[in-house]
């Protein structure tokens, strides 16, 4: 595990979109890995002042971790959403080439299952990006998620509801499922960056590079990635 930390918020966003940037560089159809909440709102800002200077998305495509169960992908707080405000918008990347799972389809297993072949279609991850729960969950996956998990239909922890309901009207609006990449699919990826800021996050940092690896703590898989980076702000990294 390598580990970068820097002052604050904005170096956290340039470090982590120069690594995205360093990747469509050497493999301009590169398959990225993305992730919503507001860590990563940054670092797509950046990648979208670097594409108006010539970072071409083009050949990219990309898969989202996970996306809430019941929002179609024109309701503000879907992640279809969220990624179209945050960065496809902003950048020349063909909207065919973006896959979200869909949290509305008729049938959630068999959508399940097609993107993690869509995963493999496209050749693999090569670089996944990852916030962190404050439980230390990676995508949707709750602490307690299998080690061999693949995409999957799962419970929100009530932590992860309280923690989101921020962004909804009120609690009871917060969606209590989802669809989400397994601990398995994100651990093919070839290259992983974990990003986390602020002290709310620092718990769950300590026990991602120095706890032991269990499924209590889902991010401390990563512990067993032959090449994963962690970039964090000074505050997320204060316990360490
Ligand atoms: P946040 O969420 O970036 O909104 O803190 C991170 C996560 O839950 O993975």
């Amino acid at each position: 595990m390598k580990i970068i930390v820097v002052s604050d918020y904005e170096r956290m966003s340039e470090e982590v979109a120069k690594i995205v940037q360093a990747q469509i560089a050497v493999k301009p159809d590169s398959v990225l890995g993305l992730a919503t909440g507001s860590t990563p709102l940054g670092t797509y800002r950046k990648l979208v002042e670097m594409a108006k200077d010539g970072l071409d998305f083009s050949q990219v495509t990309t898969f989202n971790l996970d996306e809430y169960v019941g929002l179609a992908g024109d309701h503000p707080q879907s992640y279809r959403y969220y990624m179209e405000q945050n960065l496809f918008s902003g950048v020349n990347i063909p909207r065919e080439k973006t896959f979200i799972p869909n949290g509305t389809a008729a049938d959630l297993a068999a959508e399940c299952a097609a993107y993690e072949e869509k995963i493999k279609g496209a050749g693999g991850i090569d670089l996944q990006l990852l916030g962190i729960g404050s439980n230390a969950h990676i995508g949707f996956n709750e602490p307690g998620s299998e080690f061999g998990s693949t995409t999957r239909l799962v419970d929100l922890a009530e932590s992860t509801i309280e923690d989101n309901s921020r962004f909804f009207a009120s609690r009871e609006e917060v969606p209590t499922q989802a669809i989400s990449m397994g601990i398995k699919s994100i651990m093919q990826a070839k290259q992983i960056v974990l990003m986390a800021n602020g002290e709310n996050k620092a718990d769950a940092i300590w026990a991602t590079v120095l706890g032991p690896v269990t499924s209590d703590v889902p991010a401390s898989v990563l512990q067993l990635h032959p090449f994963v980076t962690l970039v964090l702000d000074e505050a997320a990294a204060s316990k360490l």
